[in-house]
């Protein structure tokens, strides 16, 4: 972090204040491209929805994995101006909606489109065949999630051994399957995960061919090619201890061409957390610091119900930092705003391997920062007790 903008920054806007850096979105999305070059990007638009981000990955060429027709609109609002034709090719080539649970309604504003979605059950694919029949399904598949730091095989996915039965039903019924996704988990720490869960990939398309199940060849795109959706799942270095992302993905494309051949099979991914965790940083005022108290108490402006939800729903080990400069840092309590007990970042996380922060001396007006936190942070932030949530800025876009 540049220490100058941080407090040029501040001054001008104030805190809590969520920085958003542009060149290291770039960054990530170039080295995905070069690291995974037979994969088409869908950013998980869930991980940040902001605009800016948005249209930054837009201009760079990626396609979206939204999960609500909201998230559909936000993308579509950069597209609508398109000429129908481009506009329907770009929301079939380019945009997924990979969530296994949609509503009604939602469906039926999509089939205008002829949209690309996911299901994982009959009722699921019933209900699409209702109310968006011209839709292009990918069966979601339930793999293993060891390792992965955020879980999804309790919620999503059919036992990839009742897979070609639902893909023989759906077809039956007169939907196209255009193939399989499946998501190993967030912030997968296990390639394994990926090893198995595309050995499932490529038996299922097996089986189904066999049982004459056409799948990619449908009645929507009159095309041959089945989709391999890797999900997300793809590793942040939050402390440099995580799973390598080269190593990563060394394996997967190792597995990619010993399963799947290049003209019959399109691989995509939906990566949300690679792309924009590190490009986030949130600034935080003391606004109480208390040295009566048998070990120092330091109250923010940002907390637990805020930018720090990524504590609560996506487990970040918060690494809190300031620049004052102090020859020892000390053990420290840190708190939320709100009048929630819960609202206390150190209880709630490991910082440094403890419950509590290591901080140097701070005063009512010190600044803390906390980098990694650009994704599934600000998404989730609420207004509590009637604090806003961090206002975010945009740098290098
Ligand atoms: C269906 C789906 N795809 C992609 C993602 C993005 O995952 P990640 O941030 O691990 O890349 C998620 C995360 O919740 C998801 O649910």
């Amino acid at each position: 972090m540049d220490k100058k903008l941080f407090y040029d920054l501040v001054e001008t806007h104030g805190t809590p204040l969520l920085i958003i850096d542009h060149n290291k979105i770039r960054k990530n999305y170039l080295e995905f491209r070069e690291k995974l070059p037979r994969v088409q990007i869908y950013y998980a638009v869930k991980a940040n929805s902001e605009t800016e981000i948005i249209k930054t990955l837009y201009n760079l060429g990626s396609s979206f994995d939204v999960a609500s027709l909201h998230e559909f609109n936000l993308v579509f609002n950069l597209i609508k101006n398109l000429e129908p034709k481009k506009l329907q090719n770009f929301v079939w080539n380019n945009i997924i909606y990979a969530n296994t649970v949609k509503k009604p309604d939602s469906l039926h504003f999509l089939n205008l489109y002829k949209p690309l979605l996911t299901y994982d059950s009959v009722e699921e694919m019933e209900k699409i065949k209702i109310h968006c029949p011209e839709a292009g399904l990918l069966l979601r598949i339930k793999v293993s999630d060891e390792g992965s730091v955020v879980k999804f095989a309790n919620k999503f996915g059919i036992d990839p051994k009742l897979s070609v039965d639902l893909i023989e039903k759906t077809i039956k019924t007169g939907l196209g399957v255009e193939g399989i996704s499946f998501h190993a988990g967030s912030q997968c720490n296990n390639p394994q995960n990926f090893v198995k869960a595309l050995q499932s990939v490529a038996d299922i398309f097996e089986e189904a061919e066999k049982r004459g199940c056409i799948i990619g060849e449908t009645v929507t795109t009159g095309s041959p090619i089945k989709i391999v959706d890797l999900g997300g799942g793809f590793p942040v270095q939050y402390n440099g201890t995580e799973q390598s992302f080269i190593e990563l993905t060394n394996i997967i494309n190792k597995e990619l061409d010993r399963l799947f051949s290049v003209d019959k099979t399109l691989i995509i991914a939906e990566p949300g957390r690679f792309l924009v965790a590190n490009a986030g940083t949130v600034i935080s005022s003391v606004i109480l610091a208390k040295h009566s108290t048998e070990m120092p108490c330091y109250h923010l402006d940002d907390g637990l119900y805020h930018t720090f939800s990524a504590i609560m729903y996506d487990h970040l080990e918060a690494d809190l930092k300031s620049f004052k400069d102090w020859e020892k840092n000390i053990e420290s309590k840190v708190f939320g705003p709100t009048c929630d007990g819960l609202d206390e970042l150190s209880e709630n996380s490991y910082i440094h391997g403890s419950k509590n922060a290591f901080l140097p001396r701070l005063s009512e007006g010190d600044l803390i920062y906390q980098e990694n936190i650009g994704a599934y942070s600000n998404a989730s932030a609420t207004h509590f007790n009637g604090y806003p949530p961090a206002k975010i800025i945009h740098i290098n876009n």
